[in-house]
């Protein structure tokens, strides 16, 4: 299949932000400069969301400042809301993602909002974004099934896709938030939402809970995307989607792409030793198989 795929590394943000067990700040800050060591070039570093809702995601301030940027490299945070945008802006965030989803039930678990509301709640945020030249990625969750509605449709995913494309969102992750996802289902979601957002605006973001999740992505690359949102080790899961699982792990990922030709400028020893890394800290064993049969 040939060319580039940009790999957006969310193991700061969706791996961490369910972990129980505090994690100090200063492992925060190692993990996303390894990962910059690694290549990305895009590496989501947390979220200035509510500490009441999310514990982990409280030092997200503290983590943007303390990280050595390095030029090239972009470090988004997750938005919900106005204060959570001041909050962002104030350090030194330039680039932020405002998350939202194509359940309306899982939207009010998650953000308290429906999904009409959350829309609202995201305009003046996305435009005065645009306005301070910081630029936004806009989330939908559970594009193919929801923890609490079951099978969610299409026509759902499409709609809100479309709003936050229209609002100003330069990307669309589509999430499947709990990795229910099969190839076929995965690439007609794909299919419908690029009807109406060029396919170089859209990204993947597949949870594997059910192990199917480089299936699908190999169907969205077939499809034509060419961004995908993984985390190292596949650590992660979200705190309000019971028994999600963590995202697809970036080594498999690259493992994966390189082995179809893609480049991703990404160098796979020297993230299966973050992995390692990051799980030694943790108490645990990478979540992929490559970081084990490559150890
Ligand atoms: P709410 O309770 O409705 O908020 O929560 P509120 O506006 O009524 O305010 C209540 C309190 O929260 C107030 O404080 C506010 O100041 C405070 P109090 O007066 O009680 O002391 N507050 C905030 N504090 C810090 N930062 C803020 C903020 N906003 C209000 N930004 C809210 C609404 C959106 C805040 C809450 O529901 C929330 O924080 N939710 C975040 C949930 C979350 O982070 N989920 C995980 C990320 S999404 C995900 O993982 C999916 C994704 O990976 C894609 C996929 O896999 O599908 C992206
Ligand atoms: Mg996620």
């Amino acid at each position: 299949m040939g060319d580039f795929v940009r790999i957006v590394e969310v193991g700061p943000r969706d791996g961490l932000q369910n972990e129980s067990q505090m994690i100090a700040i200063a492992t925060k800050i190692a993990l996303i400069e390894r990962l910059g060591r690694c290549g990305f070039r895009e590496i989501e570093a947390g979220a200035f969301v509510s500490p009441k809702w999310v514990p982990q995601m409280a030092g997200s301030a503290e983590v943007l400042h303390g990280i050595k940027k390095k030029p090239g490299i972009a470090y988004p945070v997750l938005v919900p809301n106005e204060k959570g945008y001041v909050a962002a802006r104030e350090a030194g965030a330039t680039r932020i993602a405002v998350f939202g989803a194509a359940s309306e039930s899982f939207s009010r678990k998650n953000i308290n909002a429906s999904i009409e509301e959350s829309l609202a709640r995201f305009r003046p945020v996305v435009a005065q974004a645009k306005s301070d030249g910081i630029s936004v990625r806009g989330y939908v969750s559970c594009v193919l099934g929801c923890p609490y509605e079951g099978d969610i449709e299409i026509a759902a995913v499409v709609q809100v896709s479309q709003a936050l494309f229209e609002m100003g969102c330069d990307e669309v992750s589509l999430g499947d938030t709990i990795g229910v996802g099969t190839p076929d289902r995965a690439r007609t979601m794909l299919k419908a939402v690029a009807g109406s957002i060029p396919m170089k605006n859209l990204a993947c973001h597949f949870h594997d809970t059910y192990g199917q999740a480089l299936a699908n992505l190999y169907a969205c690359l077939e499809e034509g995307v060419r961004v995908i949102d993984s985390s190292v080790a596949g650590l992660g899961g979200c705190p309000y989607a019971k028994g999600a699982s963590g995202n697809v792990a970036s080594e498999d990922v690259v493992y994966m792409l390189n082995g179809l030709g893609f480049e991703t400028g990404i160098d796979l020893d020297a993230l299966i030793e973050t992995a390692w890394w990051i799980c030694d800290a943790l108490g645990r064993t990478p979540g992929s198989k490559l970081a084990h049969a490559l150890k």
